[in-house]
């Protein structure tokens, strides 16, 4: 008789986690795993534009189970999370927790479920920005501090788990499921008419153009650094419409410190994935401080300035298409117009990157949970 298969909690709690966890829930369907498999969304998003319709496009189903924590401040959400996540574990009982990525969702559950003696999994883990002042930069060390299967997106994670001191046996370089999901979706993308999209509109209006998103703390909440940066991206602008898909936090942050947006700098609502990667796709340039559109732009070749001074995502700039270059007005000017003058540079796609990273993942849990 067959073992009774290990009980899975996949957890994903904010936008950047749902486009990780969908081809894993994809793998799992395929039936071939000696898994049963649980979903839990933390509710760290709840929007709909935030979460909802990623489920859907994603094809992620149903959360078995949803925590609602909500905003807060870090200690107030993380402990929310922490204290519903424990009673479905404590209810439930799953052999193993797999968390991905690195936020407030990611930490809280791998504490819980380590102190409840249940295995964790974090998949992209060992990335490192050397940035203590990054909340995530926290929540990676402190989830790598107690991870059992450490899933590895690029070498840099590799190299940074063992300096740290993690048994080389427990580290696994897997690819990258976020580009599981974009292959997909690009598929997808290719098969549908390019007039569903919301963004089908914009692009027509602007037969080239760039795409802008902002929300990290360091750059939107203070009105100096924040007011620097959409300076030069209206002198940018000048040179190439930019379309800005505006975060929650950045948008009240806009109106909040007055900051004038010039015409040709358009913003819309957080748009849905496959909006979104209808826009970028195409994008002349892609400026952000967001960490997976620096890989996304990587893997489909589109130029990505990262408006921050460090990254924990060095392959992008290695071997793809990023370059980092801080939040210096200035320096976003030049960078950009090296770009829009054809001197940017050329990029090639990371080892591994090749959309079969949550089949690897499983057939390590398979073999060794
Ligand atoms: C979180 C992650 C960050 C990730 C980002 C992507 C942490 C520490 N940070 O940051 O790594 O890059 O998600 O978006 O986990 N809000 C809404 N609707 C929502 C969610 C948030 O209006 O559905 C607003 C609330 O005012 C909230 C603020 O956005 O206070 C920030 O949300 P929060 O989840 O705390 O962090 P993010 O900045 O989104």
């Amino acid at each position: 008789m067959n073992p009774a298969p290990k009980k899975l909690f996949i957890v994903a709690g904010a936008r950047p986690n749902f486009m990780k966890i969908a081809p894993l829930m994809r793998e799992l369907r395929r039936g071939v795993y000696p898994f049963a498999a649980k979903l839990v969304h933390t509710g760290q998003h709840y929007d709909k534009e935030m979460s909802d319709v990623f489920f859907e496009e994603l094809e992620i189903p149903k959360p078995d189970y949803h925590l609602e924590v909500g905003s807060g401040s870090h200690a107030e959400q993380t402990a929310r999370i922490m204290v519903r996540f424990e009673e479905i574990c404590l209810k439930d009982r799953p052999d193993i927790v797999v968390v991905v990525g690195d936020v407030n969702s990611t930490l809280a559950c791998s504490i819980v479920a380590k102190k409840l003696h249940i295995k964790v999994a974090h998949v992209e883990a060992g990335l490192r920005s050397g940035d203590m002042a990054m909340p995530e930069e926290i929540n990676r060390m402190v989830t790598d501090a107690i991870t059992d299967w450490f899933f590895v997106t690029e070498k840099s994670g590799l190299d940074h788990l063992l300096a740290e001191g993690k048994p080389r046996d427990s580290i696994h370089f897997v690819g990258h499921v976020m580009i599981d999901n974009l292959f997909h979706q690009v598929e997808k993308i290719e098969r549908m008419s390019p007039d569903v999209f919301s963004t089908a509109a914009l692009k027509q209006r602007f037969p080239e153009y760039g795409v802008v998103t902002l929300h990290r703390p360091s750059n939107v909440d203070d009105p100096q650094v924040f007011g620097g940066i959409m300076g030069a991206l209206s002198v940018v602008a000048e040179q190439l419409p930019l379309i800005f898909p505006v975060h929650p936090r950045t948008r009240g942050n806009l109106e909040k410190f007055g900051i004038a947006v010039p015409e040709r700098i358009v913003l819309t609502q957080p748009l849905a994935y496959m909006d979104f990667l209808n826009l970028f796709k195409d994008a002349r340039l892609a400026m952000t401080d967001s960490g997976g559109l620096q890989e996304e732009t990587t893997a489909l070749g589109v130029p990505c300035l990262t408006l921050r001074e460090n990254t924990e995502r060095p392959v992008t700039v290695t071997e793809g298409t990023n370059s980092v270059v801080g939040v210096d007005p200035a320096r976003i000017v030049a960078e950009a117009q090296t770009i829009l003058a054809g001197r940017g540079k050329q990029g090639r796609r990371p080892e591994l990157w090749d959309g079969q990273a949550a089949g690897r993942i499983l057939k390590v849990l398979a073999a060794e949970a």
